[in-house]
Parts: structure tokens; C-alpha cells; sequence
């Protein structure tokens, strides 16, 4: 039985116990949250012990396994001290603020023989999963263009106070949920991105952070895809359209995908998988017995922050930024 304890009990933290008891070989033994009373209802909802102070915790706890569900501008300093801890980690998304934060991640993890995994939950989903299928069987001719539109309120209440600010979270939109889309744009075609332009807009009520964001990319096989994203009020929407020279794909992650037949959409039948969560897991626990690499390793993982960035630097520079 491995032991995992998780570092930071926020939002995000019931969907990785609620996975870590759907495996046999996992147990959660404890919560860390600097938050007193949050760390003790975590705990107590869910049975485990609640520790305030992380390195207290690992200590205590000869965890095995560290979740790391922290405010991005923690990142680098946990994962490193769990790596000297000797203790495996599944760091959340984004893996730190920049590039060079991900390098010595990566150099610490290395330097200690531990995994380093970052949840890149776009890998696990059932749709997505079965829309890489589909691109890979190629039915539809050739791949021409993937777009990528995401509408969701940003700037409301229950949103944490760091999100907000650039040095906590290292960005605003793109940052948080461009994570996931430049992540799936690369893993759905098995390709890094080549190319960025972007133009971002700050009329968010609080923080320094964007709120939206056009951005066009190239990826290094020649593909274009676009990602935009808005996180100002308005109608909730999160689509993906791929576009091949004999058809069209809709993926809606988490709800569903739909192929072009005739000229309309018809729902793609998708056999039911383990969820996200429990896949990530799954893979990490892999990585582990060494049967095989990690997918959404600190070095992939780093290609993903390095997109980011260009995404920034191109707003800035108001010219194309090549990765
Ligand atoms: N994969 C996904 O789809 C997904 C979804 C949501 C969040 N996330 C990621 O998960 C991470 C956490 O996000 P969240 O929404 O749960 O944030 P959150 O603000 O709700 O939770 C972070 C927690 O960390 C605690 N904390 C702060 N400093 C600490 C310290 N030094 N030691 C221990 N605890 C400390 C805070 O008190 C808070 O409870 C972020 O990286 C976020 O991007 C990923």
C-alpha cells in the first residue's frame, strides 16, 4: 500500500481523495492546508489526519506519494523539498510560474530518482481520448485547423483572492485554463507547439491578471489552432472544432464528441473509462513500477509553461514569438 498526503486542501482536493479510494494499492493518510479549520473538515470528511504545516506532515506521515493542489507561486519550493523528502509527486496544473521554475523542478526530481507528474487532466478524459483515436485512424482526410473557444465568468466571488494576481498565480485565463487547452492541442496531434501570437485584454474588477485572450499558434508539424478564451460575463462555452479535409469533430470535454455526417453533428458512442482523476493516478502508479514513462512528465509538462510564456511575451512584444 502506497502512502499519499496532499498538500493544500482547496477547491480541488475531494476529487483526488475521492480517486485515491476508487485504488486498491493508495491510501490517503493526511491533509496539509495552512488553513487551520479547513485542513480539520477535510480531514475529518474524509477521515484522515490534518496537519498545518506540510513539512510536519511528510515527516510524520512516510508518504509516498505528495499531491501537490497549492497556489501556483508554491509550486517550485514544495516540489522541491518533497523531492528531497524522497516522496513521488503529482504536482497540479500549471507546473510553476515560468520555465526556469520548471527546470529546477525537473533537476530536483532527477537529482532524488522520484516521478514527477503534473495533472494534465486533459489526457484522461473519455472524449478526448477517443477523439485522438479518431485523428489517428484518419478517416477523415487530413488535420487542417483546431479551434478552441472557452467562455467561462472568471471574476467571480468564490474564486480565491491569488488567482487574481500575477505573481501568485503567473497569469490570469491563459495561465489557469490555457493550461489545459495548449495541453490538449499538443497531446491530441502528438506535437509541440512552434509558433505563438497573441492579444490579451485586463478589464477584470480585480488583480493584474488578463481576462481574455486570442491567440493564434503553429505547431511544429504546420497546424494552426486558436485558442480563445473570455472570463468576462456572458454565455458559459468550452469547444473544441478539429478540422480535417473530409470532416469536422466537435469535442465538448467532459460532455461529449460529435462528428460531421451529412452536414450535421452526430454524438460519437464512447465507452465509459475510469474517471481523470483515477486514470492520472493510475499512470503515475506506472511510472512508479516502472512499466512505463510518465505522459504528462515535468519535461512535457515544461513545453506546456513554455507556450505560456510566449503567449505572454507575444501580447507584450505585439509580434510573433516562435517557442
Ligand atoms: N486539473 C484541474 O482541472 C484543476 C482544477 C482546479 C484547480 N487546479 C489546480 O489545483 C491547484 C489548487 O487550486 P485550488 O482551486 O484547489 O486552489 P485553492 O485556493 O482552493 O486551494 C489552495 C489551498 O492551499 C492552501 N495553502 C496556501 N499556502 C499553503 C501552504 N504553504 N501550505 C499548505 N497549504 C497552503 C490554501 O489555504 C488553500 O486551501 C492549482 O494549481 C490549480 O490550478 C486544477
Amino acid at each position: 500500500m502506497l502512502r499519499v498526503a496532499i498538500i493544500g486542501a482547496g477547491t480541488i482536493v475531494g476529487q483526488h481523495i475521492e480517486a485515491i479510494a476508487q485504488i486498491d494499492r493508495l491510501i490517503t493518510v493526511a491533509v496539509a492546508d495552512v488553513r487551520k479549520e479547513r485542513a480539520q473538515e477535510v480531514a475529518n470528511r474524509y477521515g484522515v489526519k490534518a496537519y498545518t504545516d506540510y513539512k510536519v506532515m511528510l515527516d510524520k506521515e512516510k508518504v509516498d506519494i505528495a499531491i501537490v493542489a497549492l497556489p501556483h507561486f508554491l509550486h517550485k519550493e514544495v516540489s522541491i523539498y518533497c523531492a528531497n523528502m524522497k516522496c513521488h509527486i503529482l504536482m497540479e496544473k500549471p507546473m510553476a510560474l515560468d520555465v526556469e521554475e520548471c527546470e529546477e523542478m525537473i533537476l530536483s526530481a532527477q537529482r532524488n530518482h522520484i516521478q514527477l507528474m503534473v495533472g494534465l487532466t486533459q489526457h484522461y478524459f473519455k472524449e478526448n481520448r477517443k477523439a485522438k483515436e479518431l485523428i489517428r485512424q484518419g478517416d477523415m482526410g487530413e488535420l487542417v485547423m483546431i479551434n478552441d473557444a472557452r467562455h467561462q465568468n472568471y471574476f467571480v466571488d468564490t474564486r480565491p483572492e491569488w488567482f487574481f494576481h500575477k505573481s501568485q498565480a503567473g497569469g490570469g485565463i491563459l495561465t489557469n485554463l490555457g493550461a489545459h487547452s495548449v495541453d490538449k492541442i499538443q497531446w491530441l496531434l502528438d506535437c509541440r507547439v512552434r509558433k505563438v501570437s497573441a492579444h490579451l485584454s485586463h478589464h477584470g474588477n480585480r488583480g493584474d491578471i488578463e481576462g481574455s485572450g486570442s491567440v493564434y499558434l503553429v505547431t511544429e508539424s504546420g497546424i494552426p489552432a486558436t485558442i480563445v478564451q473570455s472570463g468576462y460575463e456572458g454565455v458559459p462555452r468550452h469547444e473544441t472544432h478539429l478540422i480535417f479535409t473530409k470532416g469536422m469533430l466537435l469535442l465538448e470535454t467532459g460532455r461529449g464528441l460529435w462528428i460531421s455526417e451529412k452536414g450535421s453533428y452526430k454524438e460519437v458512442p464512447i465507452q465509459e473509462t475510469s474517471g481523470p482523476y483515477i486514470l492520472q493516478l493510475l499512470d503515475l502508479l506506472d511510472a512508479i513500477d516502472g512499466v512505463r514513462p510518465l505522459e504528462c512528465s515535468g519535461e512535457y509538462a515544461k513545453t506546456v509553461n513554455s507556450v505560456i510564456e510566449g503567449i505572454y511575451r507575444s501580447h507584450e512584444l505585439g509580434t510573433e514569438v516562435v517557442i
